[in-house]
């Protein structure tokens, strides 16, 4: 009866020192982010000027494949672009950056955009990159991509860039007010 008692308090204690192992090691790994405060914070406009056919020195981004006819949101639509990313709204303004990659409508019954892109800084302020991606529901007020990492003065950055349509001019022109948030920086 009493070997019973001790094995039973043996155990109990393994049980205890267990837990506090445990809580002890998922403390140490977790992270808590707050919203309000990111670590690195700016923000740029997006400039994308639809080529038309003849504007080769000005247009920043063309259609590459036509939407296919499903529904009547431009569904499968694509086009790639190599935009200016300013400090102003000014697309002649120098670029900080420049944005590179594509977006494409996926979405039956309401125009969303779906992004893929990389911000490529080379300038004596910064050397490298960020990488976005995420859905953009056009008609929202604002939207929220993640940026899933960074390379050069941004190396392995993380955090969200939220999009506010600044001017829209059809396809042809339009203006995106990127606030770009970063949670991680090394
Ligand atoms: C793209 O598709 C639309 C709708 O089907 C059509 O009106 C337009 O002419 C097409 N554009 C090109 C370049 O094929
Ligand atoms: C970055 O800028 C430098 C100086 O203007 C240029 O020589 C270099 O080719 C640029 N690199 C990229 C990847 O654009
Ligand atoms: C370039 O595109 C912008 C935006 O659509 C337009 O306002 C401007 O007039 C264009 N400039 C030239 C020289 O075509």
């Amino acid at each position: 009866m009493r070997n019973l008692v001790a094995h039973k308090s043996c155990f109990l204690v393994l049980l205890l020192l267990l837990l506090l192992f445990t809580s002890q090691f998922s403390s140490a790994t977790k992270k808590t982010f707050n919203r309000d405060q990111p670590c690195k914070r700016f923000v740029l406009y997006f400039h994308d000027i639809l080529f038309g056919g003849n504007d080769v020195a000005n247009a920043t981004s063309a259609a590459v494949a036509n939407e296919t006819g499903l529904g009547n949101f431009k569904f499968g639509k694509l086009f790639v672009f190599d935009d200016p990313m300013t400090k102003d709204k000014n697309y002649l303004s120098p670029a900080v950056a420049r944005a590179q990659g594509f977006y494409f409508y996926d979405m039956k019954n309401d125009y969303n955009a779906w992004f893929a892109y990389s911000l490529v800084f080379n300038s004596t302020e910064h050397k490298g990159t960020l990488n976005i991606m995420g859905a953009d529901i056009m008609a929202a007020q604002t939207r929220d991509l993640s940026i899933v990492g960074g390379t050069g003065d941004f190396f392995m950055a993380r955090g969200i860039a939220t999009f506010e349509t600044d001017l829209f001019q059809g396809a042809k022109y339009f203006r995106i007010k990127m606030d770009i948030k970063l949670y991680e920086c090394y």
